[in-house]
């Protein structure tokens, strides 16, 4: 008897669990890192986009941020951006696995060796917003930082 309700109690929190990781999935937008291509960390300068690390307009109020990581620094430093337009940011990184957090955003992406890190954010407020590194990657880590201006 006790078997039974032990059982069904297990059942019944498996699908609670999957529930909520569902809920989060698809209505708050929660994402693992994307890993979408893979490319050479050694040839990181010469890679396309990431030959050219910065803003660039591929569209009606859409910019694409490419950005370069490696200990202690991204690069672009400081990334301006319009108020309202879609921004894709598409990011890796040269070393060592670092983090792509922008503070008061959904975005929170961990940038790894070999690998493509790509999210999409609108700035709907004008302001200054912090990039973080959220992974620890060494001594400089607490200083790894860049901002996001937008006008
Ligand atoms: Cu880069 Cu921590």
């Amino acid at each position: 008897k006790f078997e039974k309700i032990w059982l069904i109690f297990g059942i019944g929190s498996l699908f609670l669990f999957l529930g909520i990781i569902g809920v989060n999935a698809f209505y708050m937008g929660n994402q693992p890192p994307s890993c979408l291509v893979t490319i050479d960390p050694e040839k990181v300068d010469i890679t396309e986009p990431f030959n050219q690390p910065g803003v660039k307009k591929i569209g009606q109020n859409h910019y694409q941020v490419t950005i370069v990581t490696q200990a202690f620094a991204f690069t672009p430093n400081t990334i301006t951006v319009p108020k309202g337009a879609k921004v894709d940011f598409v990011a890796t990184t040269k070393d060592v696995v670092h983090g792509f957090e922008i503070a008061g955003t959904n975005i929170n992406m961990m940038l790894e060796p070999g690998y493509v890190s790509t999210a999409t954010q609108v700035f709907e407020k004008t302001g200054e917003y912090l990039i973080v590194c959220n992974e620890y990657c060494g001594t400089g880590h607490h200083m790894m930082g860049a901002k996001i201006e937008v006008t």
